[in-house]
């Protein structure tokens, strides 16, 4: 798995908080959710989920910051972090998922934050164990991809 410096990781997953409790707009499941990206040339962006009264238009807090920064010409990212209001480490839903895949290397770094992960307490690593560290290759494997399509195709 790609290595993230202690530094970037603790931007992203202040990021993710931040996202989480400025952005979020989930009035009907109530469930916050908040994502940062770490972009190559070191940008943050920050994601939140965004639901809708027609629930089939909600976007994810991580698809969020993949559009905001990819529609902005920035689509080169370094790591992710996720957090919600879970006292536990979240993962991506499978749409998001798909949506990570096309951007981000099979070993990027994506960080599943727990609700109570110490950020405030400048205690060096506190809390890290609780972080999940995972990827897209582990959370989506023998995915399809973009390279999919350059693939020789039989003949029609
Ligand atoms: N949600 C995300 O933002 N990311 C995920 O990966 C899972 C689900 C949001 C969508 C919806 O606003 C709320 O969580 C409940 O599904």
């Amino acid at each position: 798995m790609a290595a993230l410096p202690d530094e970037q990781r603790k931007a992203l997953i202040q990021a993710a908080f931040e996202g989480k409790s400025e952005f979020s707009y989930s009035p009907y499941s109530k469930f916050r959710v908040g994502a940062a990206l770490l972009a190559s040339d070191g940008t943050i962006v920050k994601g939140a989920n965004i639901e809708n009264a027609s629930y089939g238009g909600t976007i994810c807090a991580e698809r969020t910051a993949i559009v905001k920064s990819a529609s902005e010409g920035n689509r080169s990212f370094a790591a992710l972090a996720v957090v919600t209001d879970v006292k536990s480490a979240i993962s991506p839903c499978g749409l998001c998922r798909q949506v990570i895949r096309e951007f981000c290397a099979q070993d990027m770094p994506i960080l599943l934050v727990p609700a109570d992960y110490p950020i405030n307490q400048d205690s060096g690593d506190a809390g890290k164990g609780s972080v999940k560290q995972t990827s897209i290759g582990e959370l989506l494997p023998d995915s399809f991809g973009p390279e999919d399509l350059e693939l020789p195709r039989g003949t029609i």
